[in-house]
């Protein structure tokens, strides 16, 4: 599903988030483990001011389990409770329970000192387009849980989910803005799928994944493609290897020249459909310049 951002929808998407945060003790915010930095909005922390906080690092059968742990690690250096999920098959789901737990502990703790015993903790789940907040809650639900709150049409309250006696979770996710105004950011979320391909020029695209498999996987593209180097340092060389690449698979205009679009758009269904391997575009430890600052791709506003 592929969502356009006007300035309006993200005013109504925050105050919609407002409302709902206060109704709520955790939040769970789903990012995909192949892009953490970009696939998760920075304005939640504003809006879960005061609330237990779980990060699903989802879709981690899609990334690299070497950079899921170091991502898990670093989330937990700042105070989120974490856990590695794929919710296509169901991997990792079962241990969020207990992450939600130990999460809201405390105000288990609180409210049991005050004499409140028994009242569940209410939870929502929240995360940019595509990130797979639908198939995680199906997973997360499962066919144990009961819908509660008020009937729909009586009154317009909220339905809540209710998964155990120890838990409630809102139906309907939150649905965060992705941070599209920085280049970069939506380079990466275009990579992998989520945002729409006719918005982000393709070559751009190519370009941004070349850049980072020569960094951080330079076999990857020597191994499928039989391209001789991939030490690429800028947006030249990155274009120069995308040249061979289509040269290699044969991606050729009239006359014999590299079809450029062609191999682009090759490579980058090659990685989405994880023929290059599992592969991680972010880290915590890269430098900050490579995390906000890009000379590429047109990122628009319209995402
Ligand atoms: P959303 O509610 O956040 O918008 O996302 P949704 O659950 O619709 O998931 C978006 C796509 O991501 C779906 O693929 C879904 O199957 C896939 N997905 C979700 N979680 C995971 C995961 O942990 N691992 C993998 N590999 N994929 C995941 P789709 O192609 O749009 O649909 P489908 O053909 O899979 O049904």
């Amino acid at each position: 599903m592929h969502f356009q951002w006007y300035p309006g929808h993200m005013a109504k998407a925050k105050k919609m988030m407002q409302e709902d945060m206060k109704l709520i003790d955790v939040v769970i915010e789903l990012v995909d483990a192949r892009i953490p930095h970009s696939s998760k909005n920075p304005d939640i922390d504003a809006l879960a001011k005061n609330k237990s906080r779980v990060i699903l690092l989802n879709k981690s059968d899609m990334a690299d389990q070497r950079y899921n742990n170091a991502w898990k690690e670093y989330f937990e250096s700042r105070g989120y409770y974490v856990a590695l999920v794929n919710s296509k098959s169901g991997a990792g789901v079962k241990q969020v329970q207990e992450i939600v737990n130990k999460a809201c502990q405390a105000k288990i703790e609180r409210d049991r000192r005050r004499g409140i015993l028994n009242r569940p903790v209410r939870a929502m789940i929240v995360g940019i387009p595509n990130v797979g907040k639908s198939t995680f809650i199906n997973s997360f639900v499962g066919k144990a849980s009961t819908k509660t709150g008020n009937k729909p049409g009586v009154t317009k309250g909220k339905q809540w989910i209710r998964l155990n006696k120890f838990t409630e979770l809102l139906d309907t996710p939150g649905i965060l803005w992705p941070k599209f105004e920085d280049q970069l950011v939506g380079l990466r979320l275009a990579l992998i799928g989520s945002i729409n391909d006719n918005i982000i020029d393709t070559t751009n695209m190519a370009l941004e994944l070349i850049l980072i498999l020569g960094k951080y996987y330079p076999q990857v593209l020597i191994n499928r493609y039989g391209v001789e180097t991939t030490k690429v340092e800028d947006q030249r060389e990155a274009m120069e290897l995308l040249q061979a690449i289509a040269v290699k698979r044969s991606c050729l205009l009239k006359g014999g020249m590299p079809d450029i679009d062609r191999a682009a758009a090759f490579l980058i269904d090659d990685f989405r459909s994880t023929k290059l391997g599992n592969i991680t575009l972010e880290f915590p430890d890269m430098p900050a310049e490579e995390k906000e600052i890009s000379q590429t791709g047109e990122a628009d506003a319209r995402i």
